[in-house]
């Protein structure tokens, strides 16, 4: 998969992705990030990329030429163009499985009061957001959806690190997890863990992520389609 993030602060992102997972799946080429500075597409001789609303208002508006400009370098016949925006679709696991299967994502990063919305209307595939609240620009957004895309990209996770057991997988809160000591400050490890019987302990999870999802996000069990084994343990 090929990542082509277009930004006022290219470096911001770099930095971020050279690190841990990600930046393995970069350098094993499992996936190529490249930042593109959209800047560099302003025509101004002082390179502005912002101006003043119509219509008045506060903040600035991000101009339309540079940011055409900068999606044209870089989009193909296969290219899904992605704006970060509050006003965008609420971004889930669901989304993130579904942008791992792209080919090409170009992820555009908004700032000031927003871009002009020709853009937004005539250029932009899907506008997302990664949650209710408003950030200073898109590029933190912009590191939420390729973090959680590339990690599901198939090789990029290990075996051991694997996403097959953890929230939202399955549609559910992960189970509580536990390491060594057996005893913390006097604190213990659940029995049924230490036992050994792998049925019992794979019951137990599905008790545990059942009622945890319940307890604390019962907007999502009203979501799940349950399965037969799934069905009992939450009737017992
Ligand atoms: N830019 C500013 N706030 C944002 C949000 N909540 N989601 C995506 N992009 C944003």
């Amino acid at each position: 998969m090929k990542i082509d993030i277009l930004t006022l602060f290219p470096t911001m992102l770099e930095e971020v992705f050279s690190y841990s997972i990600i930046g393995r799946a970069i350098k094993d080429k499992l996936v190529e990030l490249n930042y593109i500075n959209i800047r560099d597409f302003s025509e101004d001789k002082h390179k502005r990329v912002d101006d003043y609303p119509f219509g008045g208002g506060p903040g600035m508006v991000m101009k339309p030429e540079p940011i055409y400009k900068a999606i044209e370098s870089v989009r193909k016949t296969n290219s899904r163009v992605i704006y970060l925006t509050p006003k965008g679709r609420v971004y889930n696991q669901s989304l993130a499985k579904e942008l791992s299967k792209e080919q090409h994502l170009i992820l555009l990063c908004g700032h000031y009061e927003g871009i002009d919305n020709r853009i937004v209307e005539n250029y932009i595939d899907d506008e997302i957001s990664i949650g209710d609240y408003v950030l200073t620009g898109g590029e933190i957004s912009a590191m939420v959806v390729v973090d959680s895309v590339v990690r599901l990209i198939p090789g990029v996770l290990s075996s051991e690190e694997s996403f097959k057991e953890e929230s939202h997988y399955n549609g559910l809160l992960e189970y509580p997890q536990y390491t060594r000591p057996r005893v913390f400050r006097g604190y213990e490890v659940p029995d049924v863990l230490l036992s050994g019987n792998h049925k019992k302990i794979e019951e137990w999870r599905l008790y545990q992520s059942l009622k945890l999802t319940y307890m604390r996000r019962p907007d999502l069990i009203d979501k799940l389609e349950l399965n037969e084994k799934q069905k009992k343990v939450l009737n017992e």
